[in-house]
């Protein structure tokens, strides 16, 4: 082992990289960017031993929060725009396919399967305003896309996702449609409100850290998926909500902006949001994660 010094120990560290063990190409190439860049952090901002020592406390803390409710390091990376930054990584856009953005941590698996142009609303709220929610999924070639299961979520008027409020019903505003054989979707839901993402413990920190509020613009939440296609995660932002260009986590797009017109007669609800999306063809073995 050479003798480390100030000058030498990110070269030395990274050196002894497999030197007891085999490691994949993408382990050595994550490894190596990952000392690079702790080490350059830490040489910029001169660290010192008690800063350091209050970081490893801060990441005890948000480890202990972690539960089936809570998943503090997703919020953590979303609040200094990491998850939007690898969401956008992940899913390249190099073509006319639609925009993807954060999954968040409020999904939940197996909603209510609902046919075309049901409501989603098992609970009413006052003052809430009722949405149809309509539009067509096509591929990259302007083809419409049948029998595309869409996974849909929203918080309730109280700013609350079902699972976060015991007073609302299980699986409240949330549900499974599925495309026509025209790709077309349609459901009723009501107007999503903005929200705090948690501002309590760990992310209350981090959020004053860095000066920010915690709050996110109106957005409905969906994952479009078929086989064959690339699944899309991604939100419709209200074009008119408060907070859409200061999200707290940095997820809004241009092209995920939707207007909530008032309806027309033919429909049973306040408002109407037309929103189509493009799905990208995808081969097989594309789905398999690099190495
Ligand atoms: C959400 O939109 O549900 C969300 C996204 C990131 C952090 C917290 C909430
Ligand atoms: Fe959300």
């Amino acid at each position: 082992m050479p003798n480390v010094t100030l000058d030498n120990i990110t070269d030395v560290v990274i050196g002894s990289l497999g030197q007891n063990g085999e490691i994949t190409p993408r382990q050595r190439e994550i490894m190596t960017s990952h000392i690079t860049h702790l080490h350059g952090f830490a040489r910029d901002v001169k660290l010192q031993h008690s800063e350091f020592l209050f970081a490893c406390d801060y990441l005890a803390r948000a480890g202990q929060l972690c539960s089936d409710k809570r998943q503090e390091f997703i919020l953590l990376a979303d609040i200094v725009g990491l998850e939007v930054l690898v969401d956008m990584l992940t899913n390249v856009v190099d073509g006319s396919e639609s925009e993807s953005t954060v999954l968040g941590p409020f999904y939940r698996d197996n909603p209510p399967v609902l046919p075309k142009g049901a409501s989603t609303v098992q609970k009413h709220f006052d003052g809430e305003e009722t949405v149809y929610f309509e539009g067509y999924i096509r591929d990259t070639d302007g083809r419409p896309v049948p029998g595309v299961t869409l996974d849909i979520w929203e918080d309730a008027p109280n700013g609350l996702y079902e699972n976060h409020d015991p007073d609302q019903p299980d699986y409240n505003l949330r549900g499974r449609f599925e495309t026509d054989e025209n790709g077309h979707y349609a459901f009723r839901a009501i107007r999503p409100v903005p929200y705090p993402i948690p501002d309590d413990e760990t992310a209350g920190e981090l959020l004053r850290a860095m000066g920010h509020h915690p709050n996110r613009p109106g957005h409905m939440h969906f994952i479009l998926s078929k086989d064959g296609y690339r699944p899309l995660i991604s939100q419709i932002y209200d074009s008119s909500s408060k907070w859409l260009d200061n999200d707290s986590v940095f997820a809004v797009k241009d092209s995920l902006v939707g207007e909530f017109k008032p309806a027309g007669d033919e429909l049973d609800t306040d408002l109407h949001v037309q929103f189509d999306f493009v799905l990208k063809p995808q081969m097989a073995e594309q789905l398999v994660p690099a190495e």
